[in-house]
């Protein structure tokens, strides 16, 4: 592990970062506290740093996937040569197995062998699969800056919205899905607060999105997961806006844990659910939700709390990390190229085609 030596102040935005020929990803198990990167310099460890949670979020870990197939291809080309594309399976497997939910981590690891399969065996792969990652990285990007904008335009008036979990600049290549949409709300004077729902067991709300917003100036609110149904009562709150792990062809949405809860509880009180999430998140092969691989994370995530035992000694726990929230409780899912109203199967097949 070497210490990189950073050219300007990190923020929000620099969770994967290629710098110098080599792969840095800011250890998002550390912060808000501590602004640390960890330099990945093999594709297991990569995919290692995917399952421990140092980069998370879908889109962020389908970036960082693509760039670990440069890490893998550059050993394999140092190893084996001209037989470098027998050489890097063992990785690309690695790479896809590190989490099942995330759609985009198999959707960049499956265009980066489409490329391969494309390629020379006898010219060195390294440039050519680079320059593919950046493209994956910038194209992420530029969709959360497009699907922002447009989600914002579904907010009529100023008001106040819930997020849960982080589904910022942190999650993705930058600028963020859900806080893309917010980031781009705020922008245009039509957000008032965000509420962020603390988001147990990881507390990706009250580590990351509260960091994330902070950082903007945006103002924000942290709530216990189960105060958003009385946060709601007591009005204001216009919009739940979420991103997503893996969309269904039917419109049935995977998210964070707590997601299907926050959109019963907005659908009782009036208030709309926003999915945003740029096409890469969009599984066509996936007929609906209960096709959806959820994963289930060590329950010691949840009987522990910063690494210390908060819950009584034998007691056991349920741990899935995503849930499922059916197509008929979401008002709106927004990509980059659109608005999809009430989403179905018809229409999602219609905005994919
Ligand atoms: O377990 P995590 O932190 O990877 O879960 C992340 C989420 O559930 C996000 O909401 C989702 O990936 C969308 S990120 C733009």
């Amino acid at each position: 592990m070497k210490t990189p030596v950073l050219k300007r102040a990190i923020g929000p935005d620099d969770a994967v970062l290629w710098q110098g020929n080599e792969l840095f990803l800011l250890d998002q198990r550390l912060l808000p506290h501590i602004e640390h990167f960890i330099h990945c310099e093999h594709a297991k460890s990569v995919a290692q740093a995917i399952a421990d949670m140092v980069v998370r979020g879908a889109p962020a870990i389908g970036v960082t996937a693509a760039y670990g197939v440069v890490l893998a291809a550059r050993d394999a080309w140092r190893q084996a040569g001209q037989g470098w594309k027998a050489a890097i399976e063992d990785d690309l497997a690695a790479l896809l197995a590190a989490r099942p939910t995330a759609v985009n981590l198999g959707w960049a690891v499956e265009r980066m062998k489409r490329l391969i399969g494309t390629m020379a065996d006898e010219r060195e792969p390294g440039a050519v699969l680079l320059a593919e990652a950046r493209s994956i990285h910038d194209e992420d990007i530029a969709a959360n800056r497009s699907l922002g904008d447009l989600g914002a335009s579904l907010i009529d008036s100023a008001t106040s919205v819930i997020t849960h979990c982080n589904a910022g600049a942190l999650a993705t290549g930058g600028y963020g899905t859900a806080l893309g949409v917010i980031r781009s709300a705020w922008n245009s004077g039509k957000l008032e607060r965000v509420y962020a729902d603390e988001t147990r067991p990881w507390l990706q709300g009250s580590r990351l999105t509260a960091w994330e917003l902070v950082h903007e100036g945006i103002p924000v609110s942290l709530l216990a997961d189960g105060a958003a149904a009385a946060r709601m009562a007591a009005g204001g709150i216009g919009w739940v806006i979420v991103g997503s792990d893996r969309i269904a062809a039917n419109g049935d949405v995977a998210n964070k844990i707590g997601t299907y809860s926050l959109a019963l509880a907005a659908r009782a009180h009036g208030v709309k659910v926003m999915v945003a999430a740029p096409t890469s998140t969009i599984d066509m092969d996936c007929p609906s939700g209960p096709d959806i691989p959820i994963e289930s994370r060590e329950p010691d995530e949840l009987l522990s709390c910063g690494g210390k035992r908060v819950a009584s000694m034998g007691a056991e726990a349920w741990n899935p990390v995503f849930d499922v929230t059916p197509a008929e409780l979401v008002d709106a899912i927004v990509t980059e190229k659109g608005i999809v109203l009430s989403p179905d199967k018809g229409k999602l097949a219609e905005h994919m085609a």
